[in-house]
């Protein structure tokens, strides 16, 4: 009996020199309280590589009521995206090997919070709506589009965008005007139509960016570039927009 509990509170049976705790915010829209912290021991040696495993390990055994979104463990989904001692990042790709002891977790910042980790995306997600993410071609004779390999190149360090929100959250421009400044996951998603050879409708899409809100809010600050977990540069592609609707005038 006394081993099955141990089994289930897996930070008890490592040694102490593996031991890290994890302080983690919280706050429950259907509890009259102010937000709080709890801070939960976790053991390198019984427990995955990574933040997502820890706070797996900690729902599975120590605190059901923790929320947060996770879904391919691998990088791919963006879901796990949270703020990690002060860095937003992938709870999936960050190392629970670190310098100090406690490892804080907070979720993505000026986010409206659903509970705990659980960032609101709604506007986010309209937001990308508004960009029109797809192919928009009018040319009733063709049913494929075809694509040369240097223009297929132009899309790299573009396509690869996940959405998971990280420099948006690190933006200070979108924290303060997110209702009406696009920020910059959206527009890099937006750059990565403009530069797709098949797309037949770049005009539309750099008018449509051409005002001083929903593009040139972006003081080329470059938090967002800093922030991105795959290594991408959504400040050059705001650059890039701002370049070719100046090239267009
Ligand atoms: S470069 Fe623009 S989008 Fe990126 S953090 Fe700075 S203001 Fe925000
Ligand atoms: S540009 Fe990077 S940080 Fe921003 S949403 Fe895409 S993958 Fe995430
Ligand atoms: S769980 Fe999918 S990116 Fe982390």
């Amino acid at each position: 009996m006394f081993i099955q509990n141990n089994l289930r509170v897996p930070y008890l049976l490592g040694s102490l020199s593996n031991q890290k705790y994890i302080r983690v915010y919280r706050w429950n829209p259907h509890l009259n309280k102010k937000p709080w912290f709890t801070i939960y021991p976790i053991s390198l040696d019984y427990c995955g590589p990574m933040v997502l495993d820890a706070l797996i390990q900690v729902k599975d055994t120590q605190d059901s009521t923790l929320a947060f979104r996770r879904s391919c463990r691998e990088g791919i989904c963006g879901s796990c995206a949270m703020n990690i001692n002060g860095v937003n990042s992938l709870a999936c790709l960050k190392s629970l090997k670190t310098s100090t002891k406690f490892i804080t977790i907070y979720p993505l910042p000026h986010m409206y919070i659903i509970k705990d980790l659980i960032p609101d995306l709604s506007n986010f997600y309209s937001q990308y709506r508004l960009i029109k993410p797809w192919l928009i071609n009018y040319n009733p004779q063709k049913n494929e589009f075809l694509q040369s390999k240097t223009d297929r190149l132009e899309l790299d360090g573009l396509y690869e965008c996940i959405l998971c929100a990280c420099c948006s959250a690190s933006c200070p421009s979108y924290w303060w005007n997110h209702d009406k400044y696009l920020g910059p996951a959206i527009l890099l998603q937006a750059y990565r139509w403009i530069v797709d050879s098949r797309d037949s409708s770049t005009q539309y899409r750099l008018d449509f960016l051409n005002h001083k809100m929903r593009l040139f809010r972006c003081h080329t600050i470059m938090n967002c570039s800093k922030a991105c977990p795959k290594s991408l540069n959504p400040g050059k592609a705001i650059a890039s927009i701002k370049y070719n609707i100046v090239k267009k005038l």
